[in-house]
């Protein structure tokens, strides 16, 4: 039986994780701070697909509770063979209007915490010989987006060394870039659904997202970039011109 550990399961492609996971028979253990919508998703997922499903609320950025599920994930009596590093959100405003404390938090939470919880669930994995990391990170890591693409690049770049490192050893590790996908991600950092300047063709649905970055985690990949669309725009950004790139970053958050 497989068990996987979820964080930022409450809503939007942690959520989706949780569903697409369940629906394959995986037990799991949902992570975020919300422990009412953590319960109601259990409940709907252990009905549904008869799983069993633990509710482990922390939030990530206090130590203390980050510790109890790195706590989980290092306990070899209690094996997690997947782990998903979901948990993040945005910042509502450019870097140099934002207080520098709320940057650090941000920080943390893209780079610190899903560094921590890959350590802690690494040992174990190892021992087995087998174990899936997902790390969601963004497009926004291949194009200059501020603080949040410079975190997510962090994200890509250590899942592209980790998997080389640990996939002979069994162990795959796997960044996922989504472009913008509905989710509560926009609102909660302050924009308003539909105020994005984003053309709705840009938008990916969660999951679909979800479905084709387990694909490519089962393939062993280092990196997902889900849909076609998507795959040809960072393809671009490659080859395009720096200042016509960044001018185009500008767009959404
Ligand atoms: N939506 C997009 O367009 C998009 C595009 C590319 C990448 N991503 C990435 O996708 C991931 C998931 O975001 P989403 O779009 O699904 O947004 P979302 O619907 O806002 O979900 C974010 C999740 O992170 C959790 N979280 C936030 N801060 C946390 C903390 N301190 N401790 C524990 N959990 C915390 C939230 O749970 P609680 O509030 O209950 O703690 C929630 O479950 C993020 O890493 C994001 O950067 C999103």
């Amino acid at each position: 039986m497989t068990t996987a550990l979820i964080t930022g399961a409450s809503s939007g492609i942690g959520a989706e994780y949780a569903r697409q996971l369940a629906a394959r028979g995986a037990d799991l253990v949902l992570v975020a701070r919300d422990r009412d919508a953590l319960e109601a998703l259990a409940v709907n997922l252990r009905r549904t697909h008869g799983v069993s499903v633990d509710v482990l609320v922390a939030d990530l950025l206090a130590p203390r509770q980050r510790e109890r599920v790195q706590e989980r994930l290092a306990d070899a009596s209690r094996p997690v063979q997947v782990l998903v590093n979901n948990a993040g959100h945005g910042l509502s405003f450019a870097f140099e209007r934002n207080s520098v404390d709320d940057e650090v938090r941000h920080l943390d939470l893209h780079v610190e915490v899903p560094m921590r919880l890959t350590h802690a669930a690494l040992g174990p994995m190892l021992a087995r010989g087998s174990g899936r990391i997902i790390n969601v990170a963004s497009v926004a890591a291949f194009i200059p987006r501020g603080t949040y693409g410079a975190a997510k690049g962090w994200v890509v770049s250590f899942s592209g060394w980790a998997n080389a490192r640990y996939a002979p050893r069994g162990v795959t590790v796997t960044a996922v870039c989504p472009g913008f996908t509905h989710t509560n991600f926009h609102e909660r950092a302050g924009l308003p659904p539909g105020q994005e300047g984003v053309p709705s063709w840009l938008w990916l649905d969660a999951p679909a997202v979800v479905a084709e970055s387990l694909r490519d985690a089962a393939r062993g990949r280092s990196v997902s970039i889900p849909s076609l669309r998507y795959k040809a725009l960072v393809a671009l950004a490659r080859f395009a011109p720096a200042s016509l790139v960044a001018r185009l970053a500008e767009r959404g958050r």
